[in-house]
């Protein structure tokens, strides 16, 4: 038996790609003859029943867009059995048979509770964070770290003209991807992630070590989900290295902006084979990329693989800074 019907919705925080994922998987569906529907708000929408028919053309203009033309939420109503039931109630009322979730790790969670209760979900990976063990990568981190890169391109120019040290924290609750691959990228001095225990007086002696080898400034890349406030960070650095300490937040910017090149693709591949395991009625997927390869691995076993921290590149931005 094949599919007739299927939904998308967009969970979680943005990421750039997510509407390329909606069009690619908006598109395939079409293309296999399906009958696709829009699910505004993540599950936030799909307990309020805010659903409309898509049409082909409703994939025009979008590949190029950040955001999501679905809109998306943080559901905290889904968390609660009672809603998801609702939820799948008003998926039967829509006659939808399948559910593309195009979202981070809090979606995919959510995906799993709705298949158990029988719908057949396809999680796209999108998020910012790369924090999802079954996928070498996200939707939309990519061009998270081009963003961030640009930004620490353009914080050497003045941290080098005022000889200052700069904290760039960058987003990354739980996740410090965003911080070691832009900080490799970007030359950063130190890279502070919450995966590996920080020590203040290790980033004092490094910035030390920079200073006292030549470097007129220094630059060090910081996640938000380190437990070290960066405005006490800041003074310390200032009493121990006699040196002005700056902090940049830039926040949700790296969450907006034209996805990357990368982003598209894994967008269009991953939303495509979403909609393709769908249609043949496949049990719940978790589609992703492993080492390249375009992967539907089976929605329970993906959330709980846990993901790896490079600590390879973490150690050799420690040594080529
Ligand atoms: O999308 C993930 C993320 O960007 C985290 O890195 C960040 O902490 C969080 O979202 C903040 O998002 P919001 O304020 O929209 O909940």
């Amino acid at each position: 038996m094949t599919m007739k019907r299927i939904g998308i919705l967009t969970s979680g925080g943005d990421a750039p790609g997510m509407n390329a994922a909606i069009r690619s998987a908006l598109r395939t569906g079409i293309h296999l003859g399906m009958e696709v529907y829009g699910i505004s708000r993540g599950y936030e929408g799909l307990i309020d029943g805010d659903i409309q028919k898509l049409e082909w053309v409703s994939g025009g203009d979008i590949l190029h867009r950040g955001g999501t033309i679905l809109k998306t939420a943080r559901s905290s109503r889904f968390m609660e059995k009672k809603w998801q039931e609702h939820a799948v109630g008003i998926l039967r009322a829509y006659g939808i048979e399948g559910l593309v979730v195009i979202g981070g790790e809090g979606s995919m969670k959510g995906a799993l509770e709705l298949s158990k209760l029988g719908v057949d979900v396809a999680v796209v990976p999108g998020t910012i964070d790369n924090d999802m063990g079954y996928t070498d990568m996200t939707i939309g981190f990519d061009t998270a770290v081009n963003t961030t890169l640009n930004l620490i391109g353009n914080i050497r120019d003045t941290s080098s003209s005022h000889e200052r040290t700069t904290i760039i924290e960058v987003m990354g609750r739980h996740c410090g991807d965003l911080a070691l691959y832009a900080g490799l990228g970007g030359g950063a001095d130190v890279i502070m992630v919450p995966e590996v225990p920080q020590d203040i007086n290790e980033v004092c002696r490094r910035v030390l070590r920079g200073q006292s080898s030549g470097k007129v400034h220094s630059i060090i890349v910081k996640a938000e989900g380190v437990d070290i406030d960066s405005r006490q960070l800041a003074e310390i650095l200032e009493e121990m290295t006699g040196r002005e300490a700056r902090i940049v937040v830039p926040g949700y910017i790296q969450r907006g902006g034209s996805p990357t090149e990368a982003d598209r693709r894994l967008a269009s591949l991953t939303g495509a084979k979403a909609a393709d395991v769908l249609y043949n009625d496949s049990g719940s997927r978790a589609v992703g990329t492993l080492q390249g390869e375009i992967v539907a691995l089976d929605l329970e076993k993906a959330v709980g693989m846990k993901r790896e921290f490079r600590m390879d590149m973490y150690n050799l931005a420690n040594v080529l800074s």
